[in-house]
Order: structure tokens, then sequence, then C-alpha cells
């Protein structure tokens, strides 16, 4: 609650309490949430003592109360003003926490503008997964893709002594929606299996800074801990004794801490142990923890991102693309209750662009929840500004079945919304201070994720950077606006085109290596020679992916003529001369906006250069360090990618630009 001198207060600096800090409050209720929205309305008035002259007054502004009945169900929330007073009314504790941020979020508008109001959550669950290693990967470091610093829990191989800081990150995700975290890496190294069992007192720990603000811990493990752990000489799922190893492990567990949310599972994906080798299915996997788990209401994330890391690139009949829909859709209500498929939004894994993995709309008797990744692996690495919340967003309002059926956000109500976090231990939370977006507006999204992107940035600004308070409010949000809004598409432009993915540097994936991947045996394909590019996942002549979706996209998929610009190249293969349907050819197409990326780049630098005295020093200045960096890397996209594409095809730039 008290704000941590040497990190950024993100979207909770004080000004952003000040209209609930200068008014009376009474909150009324009991439990432990209900402390925590006590605590965050004195640690306000203590801000804003001075100014707000209300300290004994019998008269409150805004009234927090649990009431008993009332229609806003598990985590909601109503809002009702009357006459100078404002209501937030809640049955559920933690919809009074949220019914307090959403007070905050409002700011006065809360007191004289809102009219009355009820709020739910969509999902109910919105989690963040931290790829936190414990010890300290050789390769991968301590947080897996991690942009930001070290983690937030683990340091020098043990939960952190002091927690202050993850409860303030608690608050920060309670303040966007988030009521979920799993607490370390889905690759479970040898150290991390232990937290399972003899070091489950740490995650403890970590779990009671979080509990306050109403998040559940979850905890990544190893599919073969009865062997790793428990000594046991089998991890088949169908063994009694490796059963009773789980039920036991998960009794354990749950005496630590009570309110667990569940396990996550990497299974038989990229080196991970997992039920294959035992002869048995993913769902008998996941059976397994779901039945361990059930008796203490848990649940158990099963990860779908499972495919073929070994491939030969020679091999042009598989395609790792149709990989989860083949392993999974044959598997739709063969999952307990309490399992949940977790599947990555789109086939390949989280690149610029990529279209929605079919076996979402394809599990209609399986609980499915959507992961997005936050952290920026394949979007810039929070070196460059690219605002995913557009991206997200067109993945949640994407409707599997044409115009009539659900769309993702409502498919996903069956087990939720899911980011990778891209938070650390860095002062800015996020490495890059604008990356900082991308956490809240996942929160909000999984809140309601037909929620506009563009709303959630205003209301983003106005909370981090309170324009109000500043001399020119108009500028700093136009500018802001100016940076973040389309930044994904600026950053779409100068790197992989039309859908291709991947191009990246192996390994650690930043920067441009356009064959980086071209021989490797990851499955990730661009097949770029000297007549054209593009992978082939047409049913007719090619993998036959496109037709692992319903109609109408099976079809919009399978020709260049129907399937849209912006994923040509994930689905097909076509000469350079090719016409898209903006009219400009392919060839040209990969130079025009390799060329524009870059001057939106340095457009987009100049900005944040005009904002400098509207923009607290410290995080002007890392931006602004951040932006060189940014420029540095889109020239070098440009000119890599334009020199490979001209050499290749042996077509000139029709501007006539220079090209290396
Ligand atoms: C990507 C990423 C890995 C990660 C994997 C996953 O492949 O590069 O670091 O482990 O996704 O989602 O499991």
């Amino acid at each position: 609650m008290t704000q941590l001198l040497d990190v950024d207060p993100a979207w909770l600096p004080d000004e952003a309490l000040r209209a609930v800090g200068t008014r009376p409050v009474q909150v009324l209720g009991d439990g432990p949430l209900v402390d925590t929205v006590r605590h965050e309305v004195a640690a306000a008035h203590a801000k804003f003592a001075a100014e707000a002259g209300h300290s004994g007054a019998v008269s409150c502004d805004l009234l927090l109360r649990i009431a008993d009945g009332g229609d806003a169900g598990p985590e909601g929330f109503t809002l009702e003003r009357d006459g100078s007073r404002t209501t937030v009314a809640a049955t559920d504790p933690a919809g009074l926490l949220h019914g307090f941020f959403h007070v905050v979020r409002l700011g006065d508008a809360a007191f004289t503008a809102a009219p009355a109001q009820t709020h739910r959550p969509a999902l109910a669950l919105r989690m963040l997964d931290h790829w936190d290693n414990v010890a300290v990967h050789p390769v991968m470091g301590q947080v897996e893709r991690g942009y930001a610093g070290g983690s937030l829990f683990w340091r020098d191989g043990r939960a952190r002594g002091d927690l202050a800081r993850v409860r303030a990150y608690a608050r920060l995700l309670a303040a966007c929606g988030i009521n979920a975290l799993g607490v370390n890496n889905v690759n479970v190294h040898e150290t991390e299996a232990h937290l399972l069992t003899d070091r489950i007192d740490e995650v403890a720990a970590i779990a009671r800074e979080l509990s306050p603000y109403g998040i559940r811990v979850h905890l990544s493990v190893s599919f073969a801990a009865p062997v790793l752990l428990g000594g046991l000489d089998t991890a088949d799922p169908h063994d009694a004794a490796v059963r009773a190893w789980w039920r036991e492990a998960a009794e354990h567990v749950y005496t630590h801490i009570p309110d667990f949310g569940g396990f996550v599972v990497k299974a038989d994906s990229e080196g991970q142990p997992g039920p294959f080798a035992h002869g048995r299915s993913h769902a008998d996997g996941a059976n397994l923890l779901a039945d361990a788990l059930a008796p203490h209401g848990g649940t158990v994330h099963w990860r779908a991102f499972v495919y073929d890391h070994r491939q030969d690139w020679r091999d042009r009949t598989t395609d790792r693309a149709r990989a989860a829909y083949d392993h999974f859709a044959p598997l739709d209500g063969r999952f307990r209750d309490n399992a949940i498929l977790q599947v990555k939004h789109g086939p390949m894994d989280f690149q610029v662009r990529e279209p929605v993995s079919p076996v979402i709309g394809a599990l209609s008797r399986t609980r499915v929840a959507v992961e997005l990744q936050a952290t920026q692996e394949y979007t810039g690495q929070q070196r460059h500004v690219c605002a995913l919340a557009p991206a997200w967003s067109e993945v949640l309002r994407f409707r599997p079945d044409g115009a009539d059926g659900p769309d993702i956000g409502r498919l996903a109500r069956g087990g939720g919304l899911v980011a990778v976090s891209n938070a650390g231990d860095d002062p800015f939370w996020t490495g890059h201070p604008l990356a900082q977006f991308n956490l809240y507006a996942f929160g909000r999204l999984a809140w309601q994720p037909d929620a506009d992107p563009d709303a959630l940035l205003d209301e983003w600004i106005e909370l981090t950077f309170t324009p109000d308070r500043c001399a020119d409010p108009a500028r700093l949000r136009s500018g802001l606006r100016a940076v973040l809004r389309d930044s994904w598409t600026t950053y779409e432009k100068y790197t992989a085109p039309l859908g291709s993915g991947f191009m990246v540097q192996p390994g650690h994936h930043y920067g441009p290596g356009i064959d980086g991947y071209e021989y490797s045996p990851w499955g990730t394909y661009h097949f770029a020679d000297r007549d054209g590019i593009g992978v082939d996942r047409s049913l007719a002549t090619g993998t036959g992916y496109a037709a692992q979706y319903a109609k109408p996209w099976s079809e919009t998929y399978e020709t260049p003529e129907s399937c849209p610009d912006e994923l040509l190249l994930f689905f097909h293969h076509v000469p350079y001369g090719h016409r898209l349907h903006s009219g400009k050819t392919v060839i040209q197409h990969i130079y025009d906006t390799h060329f524009e990326g870059v001057e939106e780049v340095e457009a987009a630098r100049r900005t944040w250069q005009s904002l400098a005295d509207l923009v607290a020093p410290a995080r002007h200045r890392r931006v602004a360090e951040r932006y060189e960096e940014q420029l540095r890397g889109a020239r070098e996209w440009r000119d890599q990618v334009n020199s490979y594409f001209l050499r290749k095809s042996g077509v000139p730039d029709a501007g006539g630009r220079r090209i290396h």
C-alpha cells in the first residue's frame, strides 16, 4: 500500500488516488479483502491529509460496502450515486476490491458524473504466468524470455526474503483485474520441481503477499515429479502409486496454501516430460492431476503447446501449425471439469501476426484458456514499443464459426485468459516503461474481452501520467496516443512480412535473422526462393492446415484470392509479383512497409522527445534511450529484409530507394 520509493508507481501514482484521498470514505464489511480496501482508503487519505479536511466527518462521499444479495456475482460490484454520495456495493469481498479500483479509475467522475452501473468480470480466471526460474538457468537466465530484470519472486536460488515488492505488484495487478498468478516457469528444471514438495513453504510465502489482493497462486509442475521427487520408477498416469503420489502432493500443497489455484503443466513439449512416454494420452495426463486437485477445488492448466521440435526441415509434410489441433481436437470431451486446456492464441508461437488457433473453436466440450504473451519475446523484447492490446483484441473478437458464432472472448469463459508476464524487478517493472501498458491492458481485456483497446490506452494514460496535473494535458495525451496506438502495426511493418513470422536470430529471438530458422528443426520456415515466399497450408495443395478451421474461415484461408493480405504468407506460397488486395505486389509491399516502419519509428521518437517537459525525467530518459535502440533495430530489420528480398527476387524497388 505504501509507495516504494525506488519503484515506478505505474498506473497507481499518488495523483491517481486524489479523488478518493480527498473525500470522506466509509468501508463496511469484514474479511481480509475488505481490510485491504480499508488499508487502501487509509493510505489514500494519508497521502492527501493536508488537502482533504475530512477527518472526523460524519457524512461520507464514498461508501464501499459488502451487501447481502445484489446481482453483481463473484468479483462483481455495483456503483450508484445518490445526491453527493457514491456507493459501491458487492456481495463478494473481491468485488469490493475491484469496485474500489474502479472508483480510482473513474477519479472525480465517480462522484460527479458516473451513471449507475454494474460490473462483473466476463472471465472468471485472469491469470499471469511468470516464466521465472528459481535457480538462474545457464541459457535462459532467471526469467525465461524476461526483459525486465530479475524475478520479482526469486533471488539467489530462493524466494526473496523481502516480499514488499511482491505486495506492491499484487496491488497493481488487482487494480487491472488480474486474479491468478503462476510463480514459476513452465519449463520446470530440477530446482523448481522441488517447489511442489519440500519447498512449498517458499511458494506459500509468496501466496501470502498476493492473496490480500485477491490473487491465487498457481505452480508449474513437472509431469515426472513422482519419479524426480517421489522416487517412483514411473510417472504413468494409470499407475496406482503415481495417482496416490499426486493426491498426497496436492494435499500437502493445500495444507500450506489453502487458496492455492492449481497446477500449470507443459508436457511432451520442447523436452518436458509427459504422458507420451508411457503410451498415454494428454487427457490421461491432465486428468491425473485434475483428480489430485479436485478434492481441494484446484484446477490443472494443461498447455496445448505440443509439437515436434525435432523436425527435419527437408520434410515438407509436417506442419507445426497443425500440431495443437491434431493433438487435442480428438480429445475433446475427455478432460475433467477441473482441467483447462491452455492454448496459445495462434498456432505457432506468439508471432507479431498469426491467425487464431483453430483448436480453440474446435473444442466445444473442453474448458479452454487462451494464452497471450505480454513478455515481448517476438515483438521487440521491451526495447521496442509494441502495444499489443489491438492485436489481442483482434484475437478475442475473432469468431471461429463466422459472424453468428461466439467470439474467442466468449469461448475463453470456460477457462480464462492467461498472459506470460512481462514484469520483473526492474524499477519500471517492465524494462520499457511503455510496456506497462501491455500488462495493464491484458488485465482489463481479461475482465472485459470486448473492451476497446483505444479506450484502454486512454484509461491507462490518465492513470499513469495524470495529464490534468501537467502543464499541457492535450499535448501529453495526444503524444502518448501517437507513440503507442499503432505501435504494433509499426513493429509488424519493419519485421516479418504478411504473416510469415520468425525471421529472427535463433536462440534469443532478437533482431533480424531472415534465414535464422530456415534450416532448423523447429518447424518455422518461410520457404523464400528466387520466385516467391510463404507456406502453402491450403487443403488443395498444401499441408491442409486451412481445413482445420470451420467455415467460413476454412474457405477464406484456402485460396490466395480470399485470404486476408496480412496472413497471406502464413497460408500460401506466392510469387513475388502476386498482387495483394491492397493493389501492391508482395515484393513492393515488403519494400514499402519496411521503409514506412522505420519512418514511423523516427516519428514516434520525435514525438517522445517533444514530451520531455511533460513526463517525469527518469521515465522520459528510459524511454528515450530505448527509442535509440528501437530505431537502430528497425533500420537493421529494414535493410536486412529489403536486401534479402531484392537479392532473392531481383525485382527492383519501384520507389528507387536505397537497398543494399
Ligand atoms: C516459446 C519460447 C520458450 C517457451 C515456449 C513455451 O517457444 O521461446 O522459451 O518455453 O514458448 O511457451 O513453452
